[in-house]
């Protein structure tokens, strides 16, 4: 099963993803804990550099992007499928994927409005090192602000400031409705399969909703 969820910031990609990962035992890809990991990992111009432009809401350059993901996706645990999450998200990155014959049988679309996002980015807080998510209402850790599993001090990202939201919405409206029109169109042509979902919802009700698609 190989999943691409397309989505605002903010929407419940991470979420979502996380839940199918261990739901359909393959893995989650997403490129922000990719490059996250770079920078936390890597101390090189090319790490500074990624970290400059997330904290500032940019979007990393399609050659950067192809590249961890190809590596990624040529690792073992991705032989029976994988969920993408954050991945495509540049109109260029979708091509490359078919160009590349990396295969995809369903694309979900996450729908938010921006109040909601507001909400959500405010109080989201993250395990560095898993990739973990919380929210400090909606998905609180069992202790506060320590992860789950390790105790480990939860952060919250650069990126989640009011002022860099709505540059990371901009960039996300550039390439939005180009990606959507290229995946109904695959749709079309039985290539795949498009859904969108009302991601408004509770997590649990979402998780049943993605959980009749892929079951059908
Ligand atoms: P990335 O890390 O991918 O960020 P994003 O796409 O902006 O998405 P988020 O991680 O912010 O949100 P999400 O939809 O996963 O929501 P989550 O589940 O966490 O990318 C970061 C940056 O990296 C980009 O800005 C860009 O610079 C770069 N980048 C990444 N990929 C790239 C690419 N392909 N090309 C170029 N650049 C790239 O949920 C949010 C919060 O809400 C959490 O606190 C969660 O607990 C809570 N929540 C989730 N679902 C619900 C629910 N249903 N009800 C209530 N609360 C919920």
């Amino acid at each position: 099963m190989r999943i691409i969820l397309i989505g605002y910031p903010c929407s419940g990609k991470g979420t979502q993803a996380k839940f199918i990962s261990k739901k359909y035992n393959i893995p989650k890809i997403s490129t922000g804990d990719l490059l996250r990991s770079i920078i936390l990992t890597q101390k090189n111009k090319e790490s500074l550099d990624i970290k400059k432009k997330i904290e500032q809401g940019k979007l990393i350059s399609d050659s950067i992007i192809i590249s961890i993901i190809k590596k990624r996706l040529a690792e073992k645990d991705c032989l029976n499928g994988y969920i993408l999450d954050g991945f495509p998200r540049t109109i260029n990155q979708a091509k490359i994927i078919d160009q590349n014959k990396i295969k995809i049988d369903y694309v979900i679309e996450l729908l938010i409005s921006k109040k909601k996002i507001l909400k959500r980015m405010l109080g989201r807080q993250i395990h560095m090192k898993s990739g973990r998510i919380y929210h400090k209402v909606y998905n609180p850790p069992l202790h506060k602000n320590k992860d789950d599993i390790t105790g480990e001090q939860l952060i919250t990202r650069k990126d989640d400031t009011k002022k860099v939201i709505i540059k990371r919405l901009n960039e996300y409206n550039l390439f939005k409705k180009k990606i959507i029109q290229y995946y109904k169109q695959k749709n079309k042509l039985n290539q795949l399969k498009f859904f969108k979902i009302n991601g408004k919802k509770k997590v649990f009700i979402i998780q049943k909703k993605i959980m009749k698609i892929l079951n059908q």
